[in-house]
C-alpha cells in the first residue's frame, strides 16, 4: 500500500478525511498531533516537552517529531501522515523514513479556518470529531458513538488559532512548492462539504496522478 501525506492549514479537515480513509480503506492513520496529545495526557517526558509549544500554537522541535515518527512507522506501509511533515526539515527527514507517493493538499482560507476551529468539538474517549455548525452531534455536546461529553481542544482558543495559522503560513506552506516540484501534489478544495472533499481525495488516490 502507498504512503500518503495530508497537507493543509489547521482546521482544513485533515483529521476528518484521515479517520475515514483509515476506517474504510485500511490506511494506518498517523497524526502527529494525536500522538503528541496522547503523550501530554499520559505525562510522558515527550508530552511534558511538547505541551508548552502546543498550547502556544508553536511547532514542536523537528528532532523530537522525527524521532517520534520513526518509532511509530518502523516496518509499516500504507501510512497516512496527518499533520506531518510541517517543515522542510521534517519533509527531508521523512525521505529517510518512508517513501511518499502522493500528497493531498487541502486548501482553505484563513476566515474559514477560524470559523471551523472555533466550532470544533472532540470526543475525549473515542476521538470522534464534530463541528457545532457543520457536523453537530445528535445530542447536545455528547458523542454519537460512545456518549461521552465532548470537549474543546486547548489550542482551539481564538488567539492560539491565529498563531497556528501564522506558523502554518511561515513554516508549512513552503511544503506545497516542495511537493509540487516533486510532481506528487494534488490540490483539493477543502471549503467543499466533507462528503465532496472525501470523494475528491479518493479520486486522487485512485488516479494517483497530480
Ligand atoms: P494538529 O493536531 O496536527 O493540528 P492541526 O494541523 O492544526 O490540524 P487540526 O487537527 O486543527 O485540523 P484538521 O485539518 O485535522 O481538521 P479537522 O479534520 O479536525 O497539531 C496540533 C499541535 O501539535 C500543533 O500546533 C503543534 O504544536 C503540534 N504538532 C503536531 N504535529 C506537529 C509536527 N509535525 N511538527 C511540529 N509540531 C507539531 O476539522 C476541523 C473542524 O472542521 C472539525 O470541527 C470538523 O468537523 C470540521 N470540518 C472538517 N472538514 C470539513 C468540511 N469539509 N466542511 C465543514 N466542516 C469541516
Amino acid at each position: 500500500m502507498k504512503n500518503l501525506v495530508l497537507l493543509g492549514p489547521p482546521g482544513a479537515g485533515k483529521g476528518t478525511i484521515a479517520k475515514r480513509l483509515a476506517a474504510e480503506h485500511g490506511y494506518l492513520h498517523l497524526s502527529t498531533g494525536d500522538i503528541l496529545r496522547d503523550e501530554v495526557t499520559r505525562g510522558t517526558e515527550l508530552g511534558r516537552k511538547a505541551k508548552a509549544y502546543m498550547d502556544a500554537g508553536e511547532l514542536v522541535p523537528d528532532e523530537l517529531i522525527l524521532a517520534m515518527v520513526k518509532e511509530h512507522v518502523a516496518g509499516k506501509d500504507g501510512i497516512l501522515f496527518d499533520g506531518f511533515p510541517r517543515t522542510l526539515a521534517q519533509a527531508r527527514g521523512l525521505e529517510e523514513i518512508a517513501p511518499i507517493q502522493l500528497v493531498l493538499f487541502l486548501e482553505l482560507d484563513r476566515d474559514t479556518v477560524v470559523r471551523r476551529l472555533s466550532g470544533r468539538r472532540v470526543c475525549p474517549q473515542c476521538g470522534a470529531l464534530y463541528n457545532l455548525v457543520t457536523q453537530p452531534p445528535k445530542e447536545d455536546e455528547r458523542c454519537d458513538h460512545c456518549g461521552a461529553g465532548l470537549i474543546q481542544r486547548d489550542d482551539d482558543r481564538p488567539e492560539v488559532i491565529a498563531r497556528r495559522f501564522e506558523v502554518y503560513m511561515k513554516d508549512s506552506a513552503p511544503l506545497v512548492d516542495y511537493y509540487q516540484g516533486k510532481g506528487i501534489l494534488v490540490r483539493l478544495d477543502a471549503a467543499r462539504p466533507p462528503e465532496e472533499v472525501y470523494a475528491a481525495a479518493l479520486r486522487a488516490i485512485r488516479d494517483d496522478r497530480p
